[in-house]
C-alpha cells in the first residue's frame, strides 16, 4: 500500500507496544494533537543531559562549548528541513508562542509608537482603521492573539469564510485583504477539517497590498514537506511535538528583513547587545526573541526528530497519510449515519478527518473508541468557531500519522459502528 514500512515503524515508538483499558493494544490516532516519540528523540534528550548539559552562548567552559554547538546544530537541521537558514529560526516554547511572538509585535510596536515617534517600523503599527485578516478555520493559537491585538490597537479583526466542503471561500479575497489591511495571518493546513489551504495565493494577495503575511504550519510540517520559501509568507510557525519532537520547544521562521524590523515579545537576558540603566539594544535574530534560558534539549530532541523524518523522506509521509486520508474518507463516506465536517475527498486535504455521528455526542464515540483501545479527539479542537460555522458544538476527529497503518483506521470505523449499535441509533 505504501512505501512506508509500518511494522518496523510502529517497533521505533515504545508507547506503541503498550496497552490501555485492561490491556487493549492502543490504537494511536490523536497526532493532531500530539505525535508520539521514537526512541531515537527519547535518546537524544537523555544523551544530551547525561553528556552535555550546560548553559549555552555564556560558559567559557569545555562542557558549555559543546552544549552551545549541540544547540546551533540543531537549529542548522531543524531549519534545513524546512528549506531556511539556521539564522532565520528562532526557537520558542511552542508555536502559540510563535504566534503570539508574531502578535505582540504588532501591539507592542503600536504601544511603543504612541510616545517613540520614528522609532519602530510603521508596518507593525497599527490603528483604528487597520484590518487583520484570518480564516474562519484557525485554531485558537491564531485567533486569540489576534483578537487581543485588536482590542489593544483599534484594528480590525476579518476573516476568511468556509465553503460547505470545509475549504477557504476566496470569492471576495480581493475586498477582505484590501488596502486597510496590515496583517494576514492564515493556516496551512486545518488541524480540524484536515483542509489544506493555497496559502502562497494568499500570501500573494497580502504582499499586493503591503501587508506582513504569517503562515501556521503546525499540521503541515509534521505531514508533508514544506519549503518556506515556496509559501511566501514572511512568518511561519509550527510546534515540534507534533512532529515526533519533544513538548516544550515551538519554531517561528522568518525572512531576514522581517526579523530585523520586528520588535522583540520576550525581553531579558540573551537577547540585548548593550545594556544601560534606562535603555537597551537588542542582539539580532534570532537572539533578539530567544530571551532567557533557550530550548536546548528540546532543540537537540527535535533535531533528532526531524532525521527520522528525513530518514522516511517527507514525500514518502504525505503519499502515506494520503492514502490514509483516502481510506478514511471512502469508509466513513459509506456509513450510514455518519457526517465528514470538513472535505469528503481526499483531494487538498491531509489524514485528520472530523466527522459527526447522527444521534451520538462525539464525547460517546470517543468513550466507546476508548474503551476499545483507540485513541481520538473529541471536542472543538481548540476552533470553537469552525464547529459553529458547521452547526456542531464538537467532533469526533480521527489523526493518524506515520505509524498508523489502514488496519489501525479500520479499528476506528468498527468503533463507530459499535457505538451506533450501542447506543441504538443504527
Ligand atoms: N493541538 C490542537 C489539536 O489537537 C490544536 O489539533
Amino acid at each position: 500500500m505504501t512505501a512506508l514500512d509500518v511494522a518496523a515503524i510502529k517497533a521505533d515508538f515504545p508507547i506503541l507496544s503498550t496497552t490501555v483499558r485492561g490491556g487493549q493494544p492502543l490504537v494511536y490516532l490523536d497526532s493532531g494533537a500530539t505525535s508520539q516519540k521514537p526512541k531515537s528523540v527519547l535518546d537524544a534528550e537523555r544523551d544530551y543531559y547525561e553528556q552535555h548539559n550546560a548553559a549555552v552562548h555564556r560558559g567559557a567552559h569545555a562542557l558549555a562549548e559543546l552544549a552551545t554547538e549541540d544547540f546551533e546544530d540543531a537549529r542548522k537541521v531543524i531549519a534545513g528541513f524546512v528549506g531556511a537558514r539556521a539564522k532565520d529560526l528562532v526557537f520558542t516554547k511552542n508555536a502559540t508562542e510563535s504566534l503570539n511572538l508574531a502578535a505582540y509585535a504588532f501591539s507592542n510596536a503600536s504601544a511603543i509608537a504612541t510616545h517613540h515617534s520614528g522609532a519602530i517600523d510603521p508596518r507593525f503599527i497599527l490603528k483604528p482603521g487597520d484590518s487583520i485578516v484570518i480564516t474562519e478555520m484557525e485554531h485558537h493559537a491564531n485567533l486569540i492573539p489576534w483578537q487581543e491585538v485588536c482590542r489593544k490597537t483599534g484594528a480590525s479583526l476579518r476573516w476568511i469564510s468556509l465553503t460547505e466542503d470545509g475549504r477557504l471561500d476566496l470569492s471576495n479575497l480581493d475586498e477582505l485583504i484590501d488596502s486597510t489591511t496590515k496583517v494576514v495571518s492564515i493556516v496551512h493546513q486545518s488541524n480540524i477539517l484536515g483542509t489544506i489551504n493555497p496559502v502562497q495565493l494568499i500570501m500573494d494577495r497580502t504582499h499586493a497590498v503591503g501587508a506582513v503575511g504569517i503562515v501556521d504550519g503546525c499540521q503541515s510540517v509534521p505531514h508533508m514537506p514544506v519549503n518556506v520559501h515556496e509559501l511566501h509568507a514572511d512568518l511561519f510557525a509550527w510546534s515540534g511535538h507534533k512532529m515526533l519532537g519533544p513538548t516544550g520547544i515551538g519554531c517561528l521562521w522568518g525572512t531576514e528583513e522581517i526579523l530585523e524590523a520586528m520588535p522583540p515579545f520576550l525581553t531579558g537576558g540573551s537577547m540585548i547587545q548593550m545594556v544601560e540603566m534606562e535603555k537597551s539594544t537588542f542582539a539580532p535574530p534570532p537572539q533578539k526573541f530567544e530571551a532567557g534560558t533557550p530550548v536546548v534539549a528540546q532543540a537537540v530532541a527535535l533535531a533528532a526528530a526531524v532525521r527520522y523524518l528525513e530518514n522516511l523522506g517527507m514525500q514518502e509521509v504525505a503519499r502515506h497519510e494520503h492514502l490514509l486520508a483516502e481510506h478514511t474518507v471512502n469508509a466513513l463516506n459509506a456509513l450510514d449515519g455518519v457526517r465528514i465536517i470538513g472535505p469528503t475527498t481526499s483531494w487538498e486535504r491531509g489524514s485528520a478527518v472530523s466527522f459527526v455521528v447522527d444521534g451520538l455526542h462525539p464525547h460517546d464515540v470517543g468513550q466507546v473508541l476508548d474503551s476499545r483501545g483507540v485513541a481520538v479527539r473529541v471536542g472543538h479542537h481548540c476552533a470553537w468557531p469552525t464547529c459553529r460555522h458547521f452547526g456542531v458544538p464538537s467532533t469526533t476527529r480521527i489523526s493518524p500519522y506515520i505509524y498508523n497503518d489502514i488496519a489501525d483506521i479500520d479499528a476506528a470505523l468498527e468503533g463507530i459502528v459499535a457505538a451506533q449499535e450501542f447506543f441504538g441509533v443504527k
